[in-house]
This record gives structure tokens, sequence and C-alpha cells, in this order.
């Protein structure tokens, strides 16, 4: 029997509904499998844990979390605690001092999914985006001086070392040549005339180790339009933290929208626990009326799975999910349905074998 100690993290807004459904797929899958079992541990930190403590997390809390295989978290970021706050001192915190520097985000159109593009067949959009994780536009760096004066200046400095940059490309071209697919870099030389006239460079030194992966440049401002009027052009993509980010809720949007799209926050070494989670935020809008869609934190149960090494159980709640799409009986309001966000994920749980 392995045991798997999962820190929950549910956070705030919808996190703590859509966080509930991928425990109970977890535990559904750890009664089929005697091989399996999950401990989880559920740690209140967030907003709200921020207003009666006056911080995210306890002084320990990474230290607390370092003893755990994996990090299973909900949504970080509510009206009421500034999201620069809330946001660096938990989830970009964890992302950081566990240094889990590559970002695992697929942008797969799923059977049954709702896509708003013409013409656009299921294996048109089968993408993975590996977005740098650690450092670049949120390295954190950067000073704020004579506030508040007229006189004020800000500077917000990417940071691109060449072992961060180097690293997460590499990542890139060994699981492009691992699945045999071409790799894109998506960067942006003609104007950050540093940063990303270097990451271009360091991407052609590594290319030269893996002449069997063929690969192409974009510019991020092409690279979006691509993603829209072409998206089958692109199987891995490599680029940096904040075009990551900014591409791969574009990316939701063409392949079915924030209610399905998942990350893994991996540290490859695994001398840290890596973090899965949905790539939405908390989604004040919509929280506590039942209504998220939950399918996005139980892909992140997949991508879990996989990383467990459970390859087969995350084809199965993958299997799963389109399967609850292509039925379309339970389906919250986001995917056109009128479903609640509990009987999304039972309906999820029921398709499991
Ligand atoms: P958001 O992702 O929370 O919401 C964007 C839109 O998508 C909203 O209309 C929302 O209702 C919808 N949406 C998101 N998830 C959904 C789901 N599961 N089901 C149905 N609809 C869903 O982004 P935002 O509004 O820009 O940010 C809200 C807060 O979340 C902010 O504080 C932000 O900083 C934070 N945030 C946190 C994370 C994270 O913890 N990983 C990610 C993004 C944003
Ligand atoms: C995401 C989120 C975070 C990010 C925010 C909440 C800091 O948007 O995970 O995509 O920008 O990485
Ligand atoms: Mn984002």
């Amino acid at each position: 029997m392995n045991n798997h100690k999962i820190a929950v993290i549910a956070g705030d807004g919808i996190g703590p509904e859509v966080i509930s459904e991928g425990v109970k797929v977890l535990q559904h899958i750890a009664s089929l499998d005697e091989n399996i079992n999950f401990e989880f541990e559920h740690f209140p930190w967030g907003c709200e844990y921020y207003l009666k403590n006056g911080k995210m997390m306890p002084d320990d809390g990474i230290e607390i979390l370092s003893k755990f295989d994996a990090i299973y978290l909900g949504a970080v970021g509510y009206p009421g605690v500034p999201d620069h706050i809330s946001l660096w001192d938990l989830l970009l915190k964890i992302r950081h001092d566990f240094d889990q520097y590559v970002n695992l985000r697929p942008v797969k159109l799923l059977k049954g999914a709702p896509c708003p593009l013409k013409d656009v067949k299921e294996e048109d959009i089968d993408m993975i985006v590996i977005r740098e994780n650690s450092e670049g536009e949120y390295a954190g760096a950067g000073d704020w001086l004579y506030k508040g004066q007229p006189n004020e200046v800000v500077l917000q400095t990417g940071v691109f070392s060449r072992k961060g940059t180097e690293r997460i490309i590499r990542y890139a071209f060994e699981l492009a040549k691992k699945e045999g697919k071409s790799l894109t870099s998506i960067s942006k030389g003609n104007a950050l005339n540093y940063s990303m006239v270097f990451w271009d460079k360091v991407f052609n030194e590594v290319a030269q180790e893996y002449p069997e992966v063929k690969t192409h440049h974009l510019l991020v401002d092409a690279a979006s339009m691509f993603f829209v009027k072409d998206p089958k052009r692109f199987e891995v993509v490599v680029t940096s933290n904040l075009f990551g980010d900014i591409l791969t809720d574009l990316g939701a949007a063409i392949s079915g929208g924030m209610g399905l799209a998942a990350g893994a926050n991996i540290n490859p070494e695994g001398k840290f626990p890596s973090m899965f989670e949905p790539i939405h935020g908390s989604a004040p809008d919509i929280a506590g009326q039942e209504v998220s869609n939950p399918l996005a934190s139980i892909w992140s149960v997949s991508q879990m799975l996989d990383h467990f090494g459970y390859t087969e159980w995350g084809k199965k709640v993958l299997d799963a999910i389109e399967a609850v799409m292509v039925e379309k009986q339970f389906l919250t309001p986001d995917m056109g349905g009128t479903a609640k966000t509990s009987e999304v994920g039972a309906a999820v749980i029921a398709k499991l074998k």
C-alpha cells in the first residue's frame, strides 16, 4: 500500500467548493485501488485567515508543507486583502520556496468541451504550455522610490538567470523529445532587448543538443493571435512566467473556459512537494453560490496522479471528465448547464471505474 500525504489549501472564494470535489475523486480512487491511500490534512490559510491573524499562513507554514508529498490548492485572493499581499505571501511563496520552477498547463480540447472557435476539431487544440515558474517577470525584484511624491519612480525588474532559463528550456526539450513533438519558444526579443534576447540565445544553444526536436520561435503578440487563428501549430510550448500566465488564460478560453483549465507546479528534482491547482482564481463574482465548475480542479487531480506515477488513473480521471461533458447532463452554468458544483463532482465519480 502506497500512502500519499496531501496538504489541502482550499483557499478563498470558490476554492473550497471546487477542491472538495477533487478530494472526493482522490478518495474514490483510493477506495477502488487497494494499493493507493491518500492522507489529507486541511489548512485554513487564505484571506479570512489573514484578516484574523495578520498573515496568510503561519510563520512556519513552508516548513509544515515540506513534510507532504503534494499540495492541492484551490484559489487565493479576495476583495478586502490587497492581491499582491495575499498572492505573494501564499501561492507565489510556495511556488518560489519549493522551487516549483515548472508550471505545466495543458491546453487541450477534450471531447464535449465548449469551444468558441469556428471549424476547430478536438485534435486541433492539443498542446502543453510549459511556463517558467520561479523568476522572470515574477522575481519580485524592484523598488518604489519617492513613494507618493510627484517624482515617484517604480521599478519592476525581470530576472532571467542562466540557470533558471536553461533548466526550463531543457525541461521543455526533454518533454518534446520524449513525446516526439515539436517545441515552440514564445518570447519577445524585438522589444525586451536584454531578457528576451537572452532567452532566445539560450533556447538556440540548448536546441543544439536536441537535433531530433523540431523547433519554432514566435513573438508573444503573434503567438496570441495564432492561439486563436491556428492553434494546431502548437504542441509543446515554452515561455516565460508572465507570458505563460497570460497565454494560458487565453488557452483556457479556447478549450472549455476557466472552469476546465488545470495546472501543475512541479519541482522536478522531487526535493520539495509539487503543487496542483486549477489555473482560475477565487471568482468572487460567483463564490458561495455552488455554481463554480469543479472540472479544472479535478483535472489537476489527474495531473497529481500522473506525478505520483499512477498514469492509468490520471487518464481515467480525464476520460471521466470527458464522459460527463459529452453527456451534458451535469454541467455548471459556465458550460451551459444548470448543475451545482457537487453534482458535477458526483457525475465524474460515477464514471470512474
Ligand atoms: P478568476 O479566474 O477568479 O475569474 C475570472 C472569470 O472566470 C470570472 O468571471 C469567474 O466567475 C470565472 N471563473 C473562474 N473560475 C471558474 C470556475 N471554476 N467555474 C466557473 N467560472 C469560473 O480571475 P479574477 O477575477 O481575475 O481573480 C479573482 C481573484 O483570484 C483575484 O484576487 C486574483 O488575484 C485571484 N487569482 C488567484 C489565482 C490562484 O490562486 N491560482 C489565479 C487567478 C487569480
Ligand atoms: C495563475 C495566477 C497567478 C499567476 C496569480 C494569482 C499570482 O494568475 O496561477 O495563473 O499570475 O501566476
Ligand atoms: Mn493566471
